[in-house]
């Protein structure tokens, strides 16, 4: 894993957006994997400013959102199908058939994961995939237990995730119980992955994740060990716990 150690969340979001657009303008068929959250809203936005200012073209990009909530309709303002939209498609050149996010309000959700699950197969996998990590190690939605060997599947939210996602909503009864989410070697069969983590409430996790010597399924986000190209970037905020084990802040693999 690559380390890229910042300074705040914009230097984050900045890196994180240009690292994306670059890899658009690379492959204008690009299968781009994304995820939602407070962290990756401002690499939104300067994904937008760089489509305005550069014209960086999405015409034929594919995504593939990492997860959603079941239950809740497309146009319910928590549901990440309404967050996307509002915070990057409908401002860039998106091809709408090429949006691809799971369906919460199906009526077979088993088929809707096993058929997510298979259009990722069938454009090819994805070439890039954003990641958050959440303080309890998970990515995605997939809480620690989640085996390392699962596709899309539905889950039932940790406590302690509907209790940090709360804050999106006006009260709690109203979080969701259950998501989709990409599984984890849904998420691992990414060609790329690039993590993002910031603020103090990452800082335990993130040191778990750098100094995690085996995988463990008690926390997910450890598997991202093994995968042979992850870019981490990470604010002094993440950091704060790592920076007391380890000397020098720079770029490193680790
Ligand atoms: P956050 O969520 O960006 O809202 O912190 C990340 C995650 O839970 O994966």
């Amino acid at each position: 894993m690559k380390l890229i150690e910042v300074t705040d969340h914009e230097e984050m979001s900045s890196i994180a957006s240009s690292y994306i657009s670059n890899r658009v303008r690379k492959n204008s068929h690009l299968n781009l994997g994304l995820a939602t959250g407070g962290t990756p809203k401002r690499t939104y936005e300067l994904l937008i400013n760089d489509y305005k200012n550069n014209g960086t073209s999405y015409s034929y990009v594919t995504t593939f959102n990492l997860d959603e909530y079941i239950g809740l309709p497309k146009e319910d303002v928590n549901s990440y199908h309404y967050y996307m939209n509002q915070h990057l498609f409908k401002y860039i050149n998106i091809d709408q058939k090429r949006i691809f996010i799971p369906d919460g309000l199906s009526q077979n959700i088993e088929l809707e994961c096993k058929e997510y699950e298979e259009r990722i197969n069938a454009h090819g996998g994805i070439d890039l995939q954003l990641l958050g990590i959440g303080a309890n190690g998970h990515i995605g939605f997939n809480e620690p237990g989640t085996s390392f060997q699962s596709d899309t599947h539905v889950v039932e939210l940790t406590p302690s995730t509907r209790i940090a996602n709360a804050r999106f909503f006006d009260f709690i009864e109203n979080v969701p119980t259950h998501a989709v989410t990409m599984g984890i070697a849904s998420i691992m069969a990414s060609k790329e992955i690039l993590l993002l983590v910031s603020g103090e409430e990452k800082s335990q996790a993130l040191k778990r994740l750098l100094s995690a010597d085996d995988p463990t399924e008690s926390f997910p986000a450890s598997i991202l060990k093994t995968h042979p190209c992850v870019t981490i970037i990470a604010d002094t905020k993440a950091l704060k716990d790592l920076n007391q084990i380890k000397a020098s802040p720079t770029n490193h693999m680790i």
